[in-house]
């Protein structure tokens, strides 16, 4: 191990390190911490269940340490561990397999004509609002058996309260407020449902797990919660930064028009080059070894998922967008027992974003004059993406 002084693994762009281990260290210290350099090591940390999540103890940083909010997260799904993880992980599983992922396809295509953003297009448009930030949050309606109009609300609650990942104290009261409202609108929500008789969907599903005692009243809102949170802001940032790589590609975007087989390997080579989360920090709940390195009980260990997804000792010519390239199984979802459970969801409606626009708009084009792409706090954000959806028409009336 090292400490690398002008190291921050919170800057997954640096220019002095693009990938995989620095100076042969896969691991390294700071004042951040430990950082997890190479996808080996990553990998072994993200499926150690002794690394717990680090986001109690990010609310603690920030002086949340009692009430709702604290004992929500305590309990959160996030924070389980062995069969309590598992007894709450696996009613909402059930709705993150295959077939029901699948299904939810059809829904996509259904909400991407009702949304066409080059409806009233005269010139670029900013595809994050119109699109990106829509989708999301109109899928975890669908999933929860809410109306499509909650979808404004439910994509405000899942950004205002997940800024807690920006580590930014100064949102502390903000993010406290955001949960309360968040506990409102679902204690509301399930009231109306039911009142007005359960459905097939998520969260019918979860009320009836209440009633038949598998679940508590708290837990069947943590479960909610979880779900809203975590639905719709990451997959809204990681949809604008797969179209802002695709669409900057003209080669791969090319190969993508002529044959849209291609589309899911075009998803997940976006995913790794920009991985919406690109530190996911872990703390380690026991001293433990690693890498010749006894890490102390209660330390912060950052793994460096962009590192890792561009270590070269697994991908080769990492930083170059592939749309060939094989066993690709980046950690942008992180992987282990708390991996992401939305993950296939969130591909597919990725997915299904590309494939509106190479069926729609095959000749869109970004335009940097209004695109503001960067990352804090080792997230990548897009604040904006502008694009062009029909140069060519644009190009004749301009
Ligand atoms: C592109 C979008 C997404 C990205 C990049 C992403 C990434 C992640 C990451 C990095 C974790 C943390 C894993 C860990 O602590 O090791 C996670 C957990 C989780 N994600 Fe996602 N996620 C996305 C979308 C979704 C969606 C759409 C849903 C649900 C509809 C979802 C539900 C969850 C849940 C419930 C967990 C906690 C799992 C557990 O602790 O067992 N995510 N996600």
């Amino acid at each position: 191990m090292s400490t690398l002084h002008a190291f921050d693994p919170f800057a997954p762009d640096s220019p002095s390190h693009t990938g995989g281990s620095a100076d042969g260290a896969s691991l390294v210290q700071g004042d951040y911490g430990y950082a997890v350099l190479d996808f080996d090591l990553a990998t072994k940390v993200l499926r150690d269940t002794r690394f717990i999540n680090a986001a109690l103890t990010l609310m603690e940083q920030f002086g949340i340490t009692d009430g709702p909010v604290h004992d929500f997260r305590a309990k959160s799904l996030i924070m389980a561990e062995g069969p309590r993880h598992m007894r709450l992980r696996t009613p909402l599983a059930r709705f993150m397999g295959p077939t029901t992922v699948e299904d939810i396809r059809a829904v996509l295509r259904g909400i991407l004509e009702d949304i066409d953003p080059g409806k009233d297009a005269a010139g670029p448009v900013d595809f994050h609002a119109a699109v990106d930030q829509k989708i999301p949050a109109r899928v975890y309606c669908h999933l929860a058996g809410a109306p499509a109009e909650d979808a404004p609300v439910v994509a405000s609650l899942s950004a205002r309260t997940l800024a807690l990942l920006q580590r930014d104290p100064s949102l502390t009261e903000s993010i406290l407020k955001a949960y309360d409202e968040l506990f409102d609108y679902l204690g509301d929500l399930i009231a109306r449902k039911r009142q007005a008789g359960l459905g097939d969907d998520m969260l019918s599903f979860l009320i009836r797990q209440e009633a038949e005692g598998k679940l508590t009243s708290e837990e069947l809102l943590s479960e909610a919660t979880a779900m809203l949170e975590a639905s719709s802001v990451n997959t809204a940032h990681q949809t604008g930064l797969v179209v802002w790589t695709l669409l900057r590609d003209r080669a791969a975007w090319a190969r993508l028009v002529e044959d849209q087989s291609l589309i899911p390997a075009a998803v997940v080579e976006a995913c790794r080059l920009y991985p919406r989360p690109g530190i996911v920090s872990k703390i380690a709940s026991v001293d433990i070894e690693l890498d010749g390195t006894v890490i102390p009980a209660g330390s912060d260990v950052h793994v460096a998922v962009w590192s890792a997804n561009r270590d070269p000792e697994r991908f080769a010519q990492p930083n170059a967008f592939d749309l060939d390239r094989e066993r690709n199984q980046p950690l942008t979802f992180s992987t282990g027992l708390h991996g992401c459970l939305g993950q296939s969801l969130a591909k597919v409606e990725m997915e299904e974003v590309v494939r509106y626009l190479l069926n729609h708009y095959p000749h869109a084009r970004v335009v940097e004059n209004g695109t503001d792409i960067g990352h804090a706090g080792g997230r990548w954000l897009v604040g904006s993406l502008a694009v062009d959806l029909n140069p060519s028409t644009t190009a004749t009336t301009s």
